[in-house]
């Protein structure tokens, strides 16, 4: 019998990759996702890749009587992987009580229940935004927490500090930022806001959906005056979350990993890549900076590669490809 994992968000962008990985890995996955900003379609998605229907749970996970039924309705649930929060910068800023009450509340409420219901294996979805603007780079697991530039990144120190705290064994993934989609095109960010982020913002400019890309800053101190991020795969990205349950599953205890390439890139690196694996012109300008962005940041990845035996794959110019694909398959 496969082990069951219960995947909160499994409908999102790196959750949905995640579904299909732990599919193959001989996991179950149960999904619980209030598609608040997720789509059913991601499921479909997922169940045309794996040949299989999945168990989908339609509820808010900070709403702990609908949660507790999932504990109640599924024995013998091995790990939990905790995905479902709010995730836009920009929004945090305006309603930043919004995102406490919903980021930390959820996570109280998934560790409440993994305590009563004895699921000691949990994962979360940490970001390298509790970072800051580090010193030194690139950031090691050890490099302190930074300044929280958003409400969205004091959530996610406030949760890494409250699983250091508790019973349950966890790792804790800082994502550095995910691009691209699922080479079949059929799961991807399907995210209802507006997109923020560069590459799907890229996508559209490229899909003339926008007229063109507003490179935020071009007086950084970096190799060409824009900021620099480490990109990596979201396929990539989500094959860590198999190898955490595994790795927790002969260690217990409380881990962190930087989940990136290793590599870091400025905004132009990726219009310039984008445009020449795609063949396309992408129209830019240069403008002011953006408030809350800091200048650089890019992973040492050693320590997931020596203990969770994980490291990022695919290629820079495959993920952009993907990027552009998911815009014309989506
Ligand atoms: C940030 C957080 C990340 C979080 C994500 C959620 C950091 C280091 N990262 O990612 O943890 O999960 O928000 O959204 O805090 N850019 C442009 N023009 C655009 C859009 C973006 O120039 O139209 C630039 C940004 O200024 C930035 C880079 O592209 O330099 C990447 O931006 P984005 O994709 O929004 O991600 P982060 O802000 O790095």
């Amino acid at each position: 019998m496969s082990k069951k994992v219960v995947v909160t968000g499994g409908a999102g962008y790196i959750g949905s990759h995640t579904l299909v990985d732990l599919f193959l890995n001989g996991y179950e996955p149960i999904v619980v996702d209030n598609f608040s900003n997720s789509s059913i379609k991601n499921i479909e998605g997922v169940e045309e890749l794996i040949q299989q229907k999945l168990k989908v749970y339609n509820l808010n996970c900070c709403d702990y009587s609908l949660f507790k039924e999932v504990f109640e309705s599924e024995k013998n649930i091995t790990a939990l992987i905790h995905f479902a929060a709010l995730k836009s910068v920009e929004e945090s800023l305006k309603k930043p009580a919004l995102y406490f009450d919903n980021n930390v509340k959820s996570l109280e409420i998934a560790l409440a229940l993994c305590k009563e219901y004895k699921v000691n294996n949990f994962v979360f979805s940490s970001s390298c935004t509790i970072y800051g603007q580090a010193k030194e780079l690139p950031v090691v697991e050890t490099t302190p927490f930074g300044k929280p530039e958003s409400p969205y990144a004091e959530t996610k120190q406030k949760c890494e500090e409250i699983l250091k705290k508790d019973f349950v064994s966890s790792v804790s993934l800082r994502y550095f930022n995910p691009i691209g989609s699922h080479h079949s095109g059929l799961i991807g960010d399907r995210s209802r806001d507006n997109p923020a982020n560069l590459l799907p913002i890229i996508t559209r400019v490229a899909a003339k959906k926008q007229e063109k890309l507003l490179v935020f800053g071009g007086d950084y101190n970096t190799h060409d005056g824009t900021c620099v991020r480490d990109y990596i795969h979201v396929a990539d990205l989500a094959s860590s979350h198999v190898k955490s349950i595994q790795y927790l599953e002969e260690n217990s205890g409380k881990h962190v990993f930087n989940i990136g390439t290793g590599f870091g890139y400025s905004v132009l690196d990726i219009l310039k890549a984008f445009s020449e694996s795609n063949n396309i012109e992408v129209p830019y300008e240069i403008v002011e900076r953006r408030g809350g962005d800091i200048e650089q940041i890019y992973a040492d990845t050693s320590l997931a590669q020596k203990k969770l035996k994980w490291s990022a794959r695919t290629s820079l110019k495959t993920a952009v490809r993907d990027a552009w694909n998911w815009e014309l398959m989506k």
